[in-house]
């Protein structure tokens, strides 16, 4: 997720461009950077300053050119190439005089890329938006108009999407168009502004235009003309922005955590993006480690703490399964303290949000010193594990603020199941219909996530009849049984109330002495092999007397007729349900939590990353 603004027809538009940046600096800011047309060319200014990328630009940009020809500025959540200077956006083509932003992921960048270069062009970045600078080059210098070169390099790009371009040819257009990623548009004394988000532009104007998919703007002083891609003209239809800029941030959510939870479909799809290549097979170019270094691999380790480490629990199942490789999790501050067995054999997995927290980053460490092949997933390009690591496998959800993770849940289940996937498709322990069905039922997630959001009223309606309650557990029994962790970690921290997950065929083995009357107990009963046994584990708690919530598969009335209060989701394959399943139970903590009065977005006693051991 990054951030983008386009300014045209401003007295001086480099102090506008930053100003908007910063406000954008929540989407991501591992670099910063500006471009204008100046003088018959393009003038052009990147910093690559960690957290202040921002406020390192602003001080290069001191001289800056004033004027106002079209600018556009960049801040940058990286996802591919690293966080440097000559990463950062805008781009520009091979004669410097166009110059291009994007936010999102082009899929097919490596084969337009090779085209290129075979066309004697010079790429001078490892990201996947130069590609397209270049095309719009190469459309130009047929003599197509930016707007054209831009349409016609919209038809080769396949990905997600807003981009702005900008030409020395044409000095005051912006030429702006969007696929899956959110811009928006607007006029004010005389500039027309473009924008990832409405924070930007606020402070500019509060009429704004949403850009829909597919749709091309092409802003001049003070004008905006909109069309689909295919060039049939759009009525924009404004829309009266009356939201200050925190909340604007927070995109018309109450918090953080309601944001996020809403852009778990796309980090999903971010996550799965340009993983498969031409004939279905799965390529993970980014990881650093070959399928050379992979084949000879006999075992995997997994580290991790909180909800990284219930998504290292799902992969565990799913490794097993498909690599056919045993793998173990544990929690990465008892790891390094025991004397675990690791050779050069081994595959060890960190997976961390930040890829900072303390415990896992020394547990990779001690696994590198015996002698093991690491690997981090971590959302945070160039984190410090993604450093040290052997390879890396990066989330793509964008930075996560709410200090409950949610979207990056999602999207480390999803980026381990791929690896599950690929390490089966390397060691060929999965014929290549199998993976390809689970790549294929993978691909359709982000709607499902969609949909079990959007029951939430029925989820606040369960939260409402549980607000007197004070104890909670959760069972689950096989994939379900991580998800039973997290669903009672989220109730812990958010709504400060006991919760205790527990694998369901566990609980007669000691804490059903605990199950009375008044004890609430959430039960995964998504359909799998394991369903039956986990309905005999309800019928034992219900039995004495608890209130049951079952997740269930949509439509099953059986489930249904063994609970007090049912979350409905939308069925998938079993392995994959966790995805899916532990949306309702986001809900209901972050109900509860708002029902109790805590704020879910600054939960007591914790930090959203934990650098101390
Ligand atoms: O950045 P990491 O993924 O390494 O963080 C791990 C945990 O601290 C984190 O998942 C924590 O448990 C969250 N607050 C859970 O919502």
């Amino acid at each position: 997720m990054c951030g983008i603004i386009g300014v045209t027809g401003a007295a001086d538009a480099v102090p506008i461009l930053i100003g908007a940046l910063h406000q954008l600096e929540y989407r991501g800011y591992d670099s910063a950077g500006v471009a204008m047309v100046v003088d018959g060319g393009v003038w052009r200014a990147r910093a690559a300053g960690g957290t202040n990328s921002v406020s390192a630009l602003a001080e290069l940009a001191q001289d800056a050119p004033t004027g106002h020809a079209a600018a556009i500025g960049h801040t940058r959540w990286a996802t591919h190439g690293a966080p440097t200077a000559e990463n950062a956006h805008p781009h520009i083509d091979c004669t410097g005089r166009i110059a291009l932003i994007h936010n999102g992921i082009i899929e097919n960048h490596a084969e337009l890329r090779a085209e290129l270069v075979a066309g004697g062009h010079t790429l001078t970045s490892a990201t996947d938006t130069e590609v397209m600078a270049h095309l719009i080059e190469q459309g130009m210098a047929g003599g197509a108009s930016l707007t054209e070169a831009t349409r016609s390099m919209l038809r080769r790009v396949r990905g997600a999407f807003s981009i702005a371009a900008i030409s020395a040819d044409e000095p005051d257009t912006i030429v702006a168009a969007r696929h899956s990623t959110p811009l928006v548009l607007g006029l004010a004394d005389g500039m027309a502004l473009l924008a990832s988000d409405v924070p930007a532009l606020i402070g500019h104007t509060r009429q704004v235009f949403a850009l829909a998919d597919d749709e091309l703007a092409v802003l001049t002083p003070g004008a905006l003309a909109v069309t689909t891609l295919d060039g049939t003209p759009v009525e924009p239809e404004l829309l009266t922005i009356t939201w200050d800029v925190e909340a604007a941030q927070k995109g018309g959510y109450e918090d953080f955590m309601s944001k996020e939870m809403h852009e778990q479909p796309l980090a999903v799809a971010d996550t799965l993006l340009d993983r498969r290549g031409a004939g279905g097979e799965l390529i993970l170019d980014e990881m650093r480690l070959s399928p050379d270094d992979l084949r000879t691999i006999d075992k995997v380790f997994i580290v991790a703490c909180g909800s990284s480490y219930h998504a290292a629990l799902v992969a565990k199942y799913a490794i097993e399964h498909w690599a056919k490789l045993p793998a173990e999790v544990d929690i990465a501050s008892e790891f390094r303290y025991r004397d675990p067995v690791l050779n050069e054999r081994t595959l060890c997995v960190g997976v961390s949000q930040s890829g900072e927290t303390l415990d896992t980053s020394e547990a990779m460490r001690e696994a590198k010193r015996l002698g093991a092949k690491v690997l981090v997933v971590s959302n945070v390009v160039d984190s410090s594990m993604a450093r040290a690591a052997d390879g890396v496998l990066y989330t793509r959800a964008g930075p996560e603020i709410g200090v409950a993770s949610t979207k990056c849940h999602l999207a480390q289940i999803v980026a381990l199941e791929v690896l599950g996937l690929y390490l089966a498709q390397i060691l060929g322990t999965q014929p290549v219909s199998v993976t390809n069905e689970i790549l294929n039922a993978m691909e359709v997630l982000p709607g499902l996530v969609t949909e079990a959001l959007s029951r939430a009223g029925e989820v606040d309606q369960v939260a409402a009849k549980l607000t007197d309650a004070r104890d909670f557990f959760f069972l689950g029994r096989h994939v379900g049984y991580p998800v039973a962790l997290e669903g009672a970690l989220k109730l812990k921290e958010l709504a400060y109330l006991r919760a205790e997950g527990y694998p369901a065929g566990e609980l007669k083995h000691g804490p059903i002495a605990l199950i009375e009357p008044g004890t609430v107990v959430v039960g995964i009963a998504t359909r799998n092999p394991l369903w039956e046994k986990m309905m005999s584990n309800i019928a034992e708690v219900r039995s004495r007397g608890a209130t049951v919530v079952l997740v269930a598969d949509d439509g099953d009335e059986e489930s249904a007729a063994a609970a007090d209060h049912v979350l409905w989701v939308p069925p998938t394959y079993p392995l994959l349900a966790p995805v899916v399943g532990i949306v309702p139970l986001q809900q209901l903590a972050y109900r509860l939590a708002r029902l109790h009065g805590h704020d879910p977005d600054r939960p007591r006693n914790l930090a959203k990353t934990v650098t101390v051991e």
